[in-house]
């Protein structure tokens, strides 16, 4: 198969853990004989500081043009609250133009990192789900003001029956190859936003009959993500509500340093790690490369390459099993970034000389 593939590295660990993810991808190409084709843009606070601009024309122009999106992480410390221009601008307005409406971000801890989590192995044992979180819409996108003055200031939060209607056929479809079982969270207790996602996602399930659907309040979903999270199946729920939850949810996991996410759109998909730009460890070859790499996996299986996908995931496995892992998994590692990623690879590579390590 041939792809084109746009790589937008962005700031802080962002370059370093997509060079790994490259790799893997490399490898794959090599082993299963197929051309992807790698050009890379700016995006973020190195485009502010190169250009004017967190997402400059060219690249959305070549993002547009390709078969997916391989994205780092962005933000800057430099560019604060204060700042007019801010780095996370990039990304948002290149989701709304690409139209990635569904971010899918699985959860399911590897099993030799299950005492890696703070959370009691009971617990973590067995989890196995997938928030499917709204990613062009609502409080994110809706219009913003602030006074003159400056002290008053808001954020729109809105939803049409079609921006709800896309992403829930999405979630039941993936429910029904699933466990079938579909877990709306809102706070529709107090937000009409939420009322309107009830309705339209209820009016849905009747296309699904076999898939259960519950409802749960944003609030207490929190805690229950972390208290009992083997009930959740595919977890579908608006932009603000999965951004909150995917990060609460990676404490499950050990790190956030191993959760991948798919973002996808009627043409266009785009595979990003769910960690940020994570600015103190940039440079110094310590993040964690697994997340970039199985975003590979999850680029991989999107194009039907089920078994290159898997190849990747037997290597993040294999890498856990020698104990080749960044600091985040363990505080002992004599490993970093490079070292991992090179595992990954050269696992990929079948080459024998894993035992190097
Ligand atoms: C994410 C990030 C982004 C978000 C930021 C960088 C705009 O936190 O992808 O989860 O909030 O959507
Ligand atoms: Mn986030």
């Amino acid at each position: 198969m041939d792809l084109k593939i746009a790589v937008l590295s962005g700031d802080g660990i962002g370059p370093e853990v997509i060079l790994q993810a490259k790799k893997a991808l490399s490898a794959i190409g090599v082993v299963y004989e197929h051309d992807f084709i790698f050009e890379d843009a700016l995006i973020g606070a190195i485009a502010i500081d190169k250009t004017g601009s967190p997402l400059p024309e060219q690249t959305l122009n070549l993002c547009l043009n390709t078969d997916a999106v391989l994205f780092g992480a962005i933000g800057d410390p430099k560019y604060n609250s204060d700042s007019n221009i801010r780095p996370e601008q990039g990304l948002l307005r290149l989701r709304k133009e690409l139209g990635l409406f569904a971010n899918i971000r699985p959860l399911k801890p590897f099993k030799g990192l299950l005492d890696v989590s703070p959370l009691k192995r009971e617990i973590v044992e067995g989890v196995d789900f997938v928030i499917f979180r709204e990613l062009t819409a609502g409080i994110y996108f809706g219009k913003k003001k602030l006074n003159e003055a400056g002290t008053i200031a808001s954020d729109l939060c809105e939803y049409t029956e079609d921006e709800i209607t896309r992403i829930a056929h999405l979630a039941f479809q993936s429910a029904q190859k699933r466990r079938k079982k579909l877990t709306l969270v809102d706070m529709a207790n107090v937000l009409e936003t939420s009322r309107l996602w009830r309705k339209v996602v209820y009016k849905i399930s009747a296309d699904y009959p076999e898939v259960s659907l519950d409802f749960l309040l944003a609030d207490n979903a929190a805690k229950q993500i972390i208290s009992n999270p083997k009930q959740f199946d595919v977890v579908l729920t608006s932009n603000l509500f999965g951004d909150l939850l995917s990060d609460e949810a990676s404490v499950i996991t050990g790190s956030i340093g191993v959760l991948a996410s798919a973002s996808l759109g009627e043409k266009n998909a785009l595979f990003e790690p769910v960690h940020g730009s994570y600015p103190h460890a940039k440079g110094r070859n310590i993040a964690n490369p697994f997340a970039s790499i199985l975003s590979v996996a999850m680029m991989l299986e999107h194009f039907g390459l089920t078994e290159e996908a898997k190849k990747v995931c037997e290597g993040v496995e294999k890498a856990i099993e020698y104990n080749v892992v960044t600091i985040d998994l363990n505080p002992d590692s004599k490993f970093g970034t490079n070292e991992v990623g090179e595992f990954i690879s050269n696992f990929i590579l079948n080459k024998d000389d894993l035992m190097y390590f």
